[in-house]
């Protein structure tokens, strides 16, 4: 008898340790019903007590009397948890996504047997910092889409490292701010990490070197985004998808992705991603490659994979697998060593180097490299040595170290080397003495840099001219053609040995005076008084093919000493025999903003003649009584849009040249300004004489006028269209951008919206752009 009454006391012992629900965990879920504003949703018994059951309730798991799961996604709760939700001490698996809860997450703290919580998908408004502590067997955490701490931003704190089980961490558009923490580079088990549309920003830590992830999404960063190289990702072998896109991420597509063999998606489009595609990334196959807007250069590779997007880049040819000129990549390698500075990126995005700042041809050929006082950093590129036709380098006054590679000595056509005031190291390698070589200020061990300077009587150029004086530092910012010390070798060497080969076919003595007599009256100015150093010489130099004139700008800003433009209608028409000289080389038409402020009276009010989206229209006037106009970009409005604009209307004009499309003087980058130059229009816009002239007092266009105004368009459009080198749409033709001269002849201007057709298949689809209504209609269709 006491033996049966023993037995059954066991038994309902038993139930009671077994099956009835822990009082603690109860009272947890009693609270979760309690904070929520539609319980009923979660259809519990109105007075049940044992959620464990049998039968368990709705939504809760557990094991013997202890609840180890909550599932309740997307059932539409709204409300708050309780903040002691890690009283739950056996939870394992809580699943609370896609509902509508909010307030104050509760720390998940001490949950040590806690694998998977998934939280994503929430109104939750702010996450603790001690959330992250003590959750020993986290294999699984989502919080993506919470409002957490939106005011503050906040960051995983450094507990989080200890989830060393941490499989996939997911936590996107959930206001993380400051740099990815470098401990989830080294969490041994973390193979999915998706940070989407947080604030992330500076680089990838190098913990992420070798790191085992196979899925990475740091894409969409706001705010900036992230910065920096992404070499590191080359090493994370194990990667399949890795999205970058939408940051600022600079450098070059490292050449190791190939290793990548794992890799099937791809996204690094919107970054600023300089140089060429590697060959290794256009050997991989992808189900997704996405390399739309960077500033990726070089040629467009035959890609193996189908799958791919390469729109806005810099590459130097439109059609994939041409290939670039080899100067184009020669001088490609020299920006690689220097990391891809932006402002000559912007300008190197071509076929065509003679046109590109810092760089000067002659005969076509690249022969000089002028890029001083230009804030280089890094070292000088072997690949230099294949510009053959190179005759000078100006490197001085920059950030360079290292040797200067020994193949440079091959450059058969070199005749100076100005390295000045760099940090170049190393052995002098062995130059021919007919190369003028500058080395000073540079620890360079070297024993014959002084051997070459016999070559002639006038005394070393570079070396008296002060590397610091404003005329240098004005032209830090690749206004190179105004360089006076590249002008006077040049003269010295046109003297010395070029005279008779380039001078003598071309036997004209006009273009020699033309040339030489103001050329000589500069120098000797210049030598006379080295304050006037601010004098700049510009040149014009066009495609000698063309019909048209050479410009030459003799500005003297400091005295109001000579000062002339021989403006298009009015210069010789010697374009193709100036263009072959040797003094004048093609390709730039930088001007300095100090000789346009002077012009101006510094940019004065009462010389306004307009105003447009981009910026103020200045009117110039030269001491010879030339008039320019002079359109200078608000500081306000210098956004990429702008920029690009600012790009796009020179590109354009200085390729296109018509006596109805108004032409491009000259342009200034430096610092914050952005300055185009243009021929005066003395009459103004179109718009104004046929909308405003009653109140400007000006006579109504007869009809005769309006009909040779509606012919210089229509053949300005016409060249434009078909008849240039290449075909352009202007995408913004309207009377206010159609000017006219003395005459009432008309021009048409504003190119920053001008687009080079399309030609055919390979057009990549492009938003439309412009002025509906000013658009060519079949481009608009
Ligand atoms: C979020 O904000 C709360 C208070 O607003 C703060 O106590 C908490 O530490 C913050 N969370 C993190 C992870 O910094
Ligand atoms: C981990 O992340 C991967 C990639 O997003 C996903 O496919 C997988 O289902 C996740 N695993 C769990 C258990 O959430
Ligand atoms: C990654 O680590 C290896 C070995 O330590 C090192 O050689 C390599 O340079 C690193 N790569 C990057 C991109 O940091
Ligand atoms: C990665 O690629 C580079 C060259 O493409 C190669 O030298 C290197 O050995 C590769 N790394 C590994 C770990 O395979
Ligand atoms: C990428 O390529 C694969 C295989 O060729 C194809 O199935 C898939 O639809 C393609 N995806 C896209 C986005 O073009
Ligand atoms: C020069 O380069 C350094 C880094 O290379 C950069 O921090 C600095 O802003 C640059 N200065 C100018 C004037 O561009
Ligand atoms: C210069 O050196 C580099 C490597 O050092 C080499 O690739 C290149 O072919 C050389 N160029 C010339 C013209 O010798
Ligand atoms: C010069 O270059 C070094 C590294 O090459 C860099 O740390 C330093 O900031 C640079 N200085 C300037 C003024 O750009
Ligand atoms: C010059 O270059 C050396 C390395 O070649 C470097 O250690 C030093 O810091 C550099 N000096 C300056 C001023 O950049």
């Amino acid at each position: 008898m006491r033996k049966k009454f023993a037995f059954v006391l066991l038994l309902s012992l038993v139930r009671v340790v077994f099956s009835a629900t822990d009082p603690g965990d109860l009272d947890i879920l009693m609270q979760f019903r309690d904070g929520l504003e539609n319980p009923e949703l979660l259809k519990w018994p109105e007075n049940g007590d044992d959620p464990c059951g049998p039968p368990s309730w709705n939504h809760v798991v557990c094991d013997k009397s202890r609840v180890t799961q909550i599932q309740a996604q997307a059932v539409g709760l709204k409300g708050t948890l309780p903040q002691n939700l890690n009283k739950l001490s056996m939870l394992k698996n809580i699943g609370l996504q896609k509902n509508q809860l909010s307030g104050k997450l509760p720390s998940i703290s001490g949950l040590s047997n806690l694998v998977y919580a998934y939280l994503d998908y929430n109104n939750f408004d702010s996450i603790p910092a001690e959330f992250f502590d003590g959750l020993d067997n986290l294999q699984f955490l989502a919080l993506d889409q919470n409002n957490f701490n939106a005011s503050t931003g906040w960051s995983f704190p450094k507990a989080l490292q200890n989830s060393a089980q941490l499989t996939n961490l997911s936590c996107m558009s959930c206001n993380l701010i400051g740099p990815l923490p470098d401990f989830l580079g080294s969490m041994p088990s973390l193979t999915n990490l998706r940070l989407s549309g947080n604030r992330l920003s500076g680089e990838i830590p190098g913990t992420f070197n070798g790191s085992a992830l196979q899925m990475l999404w740091l894409n969409d960063q706001l705010g900036g985004g992230m910065t920096g190289p992404i070499d590191v990702v080359a090493t994370m072998e194990s990667l399949s998808v890795l999205w970058l896109h939408g940051n600022q991420f600079t450098g070059p597509i490292p050449e190791n992705i190939g290793n990548l063999t794992l890799l099937k998606d791809l996204n690094l489009n919107s970054n600023n991603l300089v140089g060429l595609i590697p060959d290794s990334l256009a050997n991989m196959r992808f189900n997704n490659l996405d390399l739309n807007n960077n500033q990726l250069m070089g040629p467009i590779p035959m890609f193996k994979t189908p799958n791919v997007t390469f729109a806005s880049n810099k590459f130097c040819q439109a059609t994939q697998g041409l290939p670039c000129a080899p100067e184009v990549m020669a001088l490609i390698g020299f920006l690689d060593w220097v990391n891809y500075p932006q402002r000559l990126v912007n300008s190197w995005s071509d076929n065509e180097p003679c046109n590109w700042v810092g760089i000067r041809c002659f005969s076509g050929k690249v022969s000089i490299i002028n890029l001083p006082h230009y804030n280089l950093s890094g070292t000088l590129s072997p690949s230099v040595a294949k510009l053959d036709s190179l005759s000078e380098i100006r490197l001085q006054s920059n950030n360079l170290t290292g040797p200067i590679p020994e193949n440079w000595t091959s450059l058969k056509s070199l005749e100076t080397l100005d390295l000045s005031d760099n940090n170049i190291s190393g052995p002098l390698p062995k130059f021919s003495s007919t190369v003028k070589l500058v080395t000073t200020g540079n620890p360079i061990s070297d024993g014959h840099k002084t051997a070459p300077s016999n070559r002639d009587n006038t005394p070393s150029v570079s070396s008296d001219s002060p590397p610091n004086s404003p005329s240098s530092s004005l032209k830090g910012s690749g206004s190179t053609p105004t360089d006076s010390s590249v002008e006077s070798t040049k003269t010295k060497s046109f003297k010395r040995n070029t005279f008779v080969s380039i001078v003598a076919p071309v036997a004209s003595f006009a273009v020699l005076a033309f040339l030489v007599i103001p050329l000589s009256i500069y120098c000797y100015k210049k030598r006379k008084d080295s304050k006037l150093a601010s004098t700049s010489l510009v040149i014009h130099p066009r495609d000698p093919s063309e019909d048209n004139v050479v410009k030459v700008v003799v500005a003297n800003n400091t005295h109001g000493s000579t000062s002339t433009l021989t403006g298009s209608g009015s210069a010789s028409r010697n374009g193709s025999s100036i263009g072959e000289s040797h003094v004048i080389e093609a390709g730039n038409l930088v001007i300095s903003v100090q000789v346009l402020r002077n012009v101006t009276k510094n940019f004065a009010p009462e010389n306004e003649l307009g105003r447009g989206g981009f910026g103020v229209v200045y009117k110039g006037e030269l001491d010879d009584g030339t008039q320019i106009a002079v359109k200078r970009m608000e500081a306000g409005v210098i956004t990429s849009k702008a920029l690009d604009e600012f790009q796009a209307e020179i590109a354009v004009l200085s390729k296109v040249r018509h006596r109805h499309l108004v032409s491009l003087l000259g342009y200034s980058i430096e610092g914050n300004e952005r300055i185009l130059v243009y021929e005066y229009m003395s009459q103004g816009a179109l718009s104004k004489h046929l909308f405003h002239w009653k109140s400007l007092k000006l006579e109504p266009l007869s009809w005769k006028r309006r009909l040779n105004i509606a012919l210089d368009v229509a053949r300005g459009m016409e060249y434009l269209h078909s008849l240039a080198h290449q075909s352009f749409i202007h995408r913004d033709l309207k009377s206010s951008n159609i000017l006219l001269g003395d005459d009432f002849k008309a021009k048409v201007s504003d190119f920053g919206l001008v687009k080079l057709a399309p030609d055919g298949e390979k057009s990549v689809v492009t938003r439309l752009a412009g002025t509906f209504g000013y658009l060519a209609p079949e481009y608009a269709a």
